[in-house]
């Protein structure tokens, strides 16, 4: 098994491997001696691992109990959030007890603010059970729902106090959202890691290196720039534009679907603005679609471009865009709103 250590005001580990759900008792109990573990639990990951994470707690003698989140992006909402914060009173929770987040990005950021905001706070555990959790989301920090307006736009800062990355979990997820979780691995390869690039593109990498690998990059990042103003910003790259398509697709692609398309369109628009080295776009591209990716956007254009408005990274009439220099090497820019075009 791999672990590293995110240095944030409060440092928490992070586990990685097949078989790490084990360690989430004992890891538990140690960080939060005599706390009960409220496990919220996006409904599909609780019914095919709810029993081993609830096994892993109790056999370390952690008093748990589960409560089912409905799936998928619609609900990532304040009705599942307030419904989560009932069931969270009706245990008498407090800030003594833990939750620990069981399932993808959407648990992931809607248990982590009830976390981040019932009773000004209560540790959180992470849990991902998707590619794009693990390799993306379980650290960071970032919490939030959706508003009508736009995605994420009500949420806190608050890192996990531990994250446990168990990659056999990814092996019952459906192929699609595999293929999607690619995306955000890809991209962190894109802006800092060459490397871990060409090796995606030679098929020579395993899941656990691939998730290693993107928390490797993300780390640093974090690190650096803790409260997203400066360099963490890069891990943006394909997510103005990714964001936007969300919104105008209805969400009808998935999260990693539509970074795909974003990074695609950005390489591009990096390459005729002169900043991106010639060829990035085409490399770029082949390697999202080897992963079954999409890299063009089907539906209206028009309306990504009005989303783009929404983005809390457009400021004005400019937005704070990421672009390649080459792969492995990423920058901020300031555009203009009408360079951005799909
Ligand atoms: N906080 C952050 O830093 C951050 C970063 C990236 C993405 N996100 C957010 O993450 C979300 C996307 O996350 P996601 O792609 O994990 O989607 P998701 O949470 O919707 O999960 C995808 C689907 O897979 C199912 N599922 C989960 N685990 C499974 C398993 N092991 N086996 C079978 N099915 C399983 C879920 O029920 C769901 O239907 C977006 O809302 C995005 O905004 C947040
Ligand atoms: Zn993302």
């Amino acid at each position: 098994m791999n672990r590293l250590t995110v240095h944030t005001a409060v440092p928490y580990e992070v586990f990685v491997g097949g078989g790490a759900i084990g360690e989430l008792g004992p890891r538990f109990q140690a960080l939060f001696p005599g706390a009960r573990a409220f496990v919220a639990a996006d409904e599909n990951a609780l019914a095919l691992h709810g029993t081993a994470v609830l096994a892993s707690l109790r056999g370390a003698g952690v008093t748990a109990f589960s409560y089912a989140l409905p799936a998928g992006e619609a609900h990532k909402n304040h009705e599942t959030l307030l419904k989560l914060y009932a069931a969270m009173a009706e245990r008498a929770l407090t800030r003594l007890d833990a939750l620990v987040a069981l399932g993808g990005g959407v648990t992931g950021d809607v248990a982590g603010f009830a976390a981040a905001t019932y009773m000004r706070g209560i540790p959180c555990a992470m849990v991902p059970t998707t590619l794009l959790s693990m390799a993306d989301s379980s650290i960071g920090g970032k919490t939030a729902v959706n508003l009508p307006y736009g995605k994420n736009l009500v949420g806190a800062f608050s890192q996990p106090r531990l994250v446990l990355c168990d990659t056999d979990f990814i092996k019952t997820l459906p192929p699609r959202e595999y293929r999607a979780g690619f995306a955000e691995v890809i991209k962190c390869a894109a802006i800092a890691d060459e490397e871990a690039f060409s090796r995606l593109e030679r098929g020579d990498m395993s899941d656990d290196e691939a998730v290693f690998m993107a928390l490797t990059v993300k780390r640093a990042l974090v690190e650096s720039d803790e409260r997203d103003m400066g360099q963490r910003r890069l891990l943006n790259f394909g997510h103005t534009v990714g964001h936007a398509v969300e919104n105008a697709a209805g969400y009808a692609l998935l999260h990693g679907e539509a970074v795909a398309i974003g990074m695609a369109a950005m390489a591009k628009i990096g390459e005729r603005l002169g900043v991106t080295e010639g060829g990035t776009a085409q490399r770029l591209s082949a390697l999202l679609q080897k992963y079954g990716l999409p890299v063009e956007y089907g539906g209206d254009r028009q309306r990504v471009y009005e989303s783009l408005a929404y983005d809390k990274k457009t400021e004005g009439a400019e937005v704070d865009a990421v672009l390649l220099q080459k792969i492995g090497k990423a920058v901020r820019r300031r555009l203009p709103r009408k360079e951005i075009v799909l």
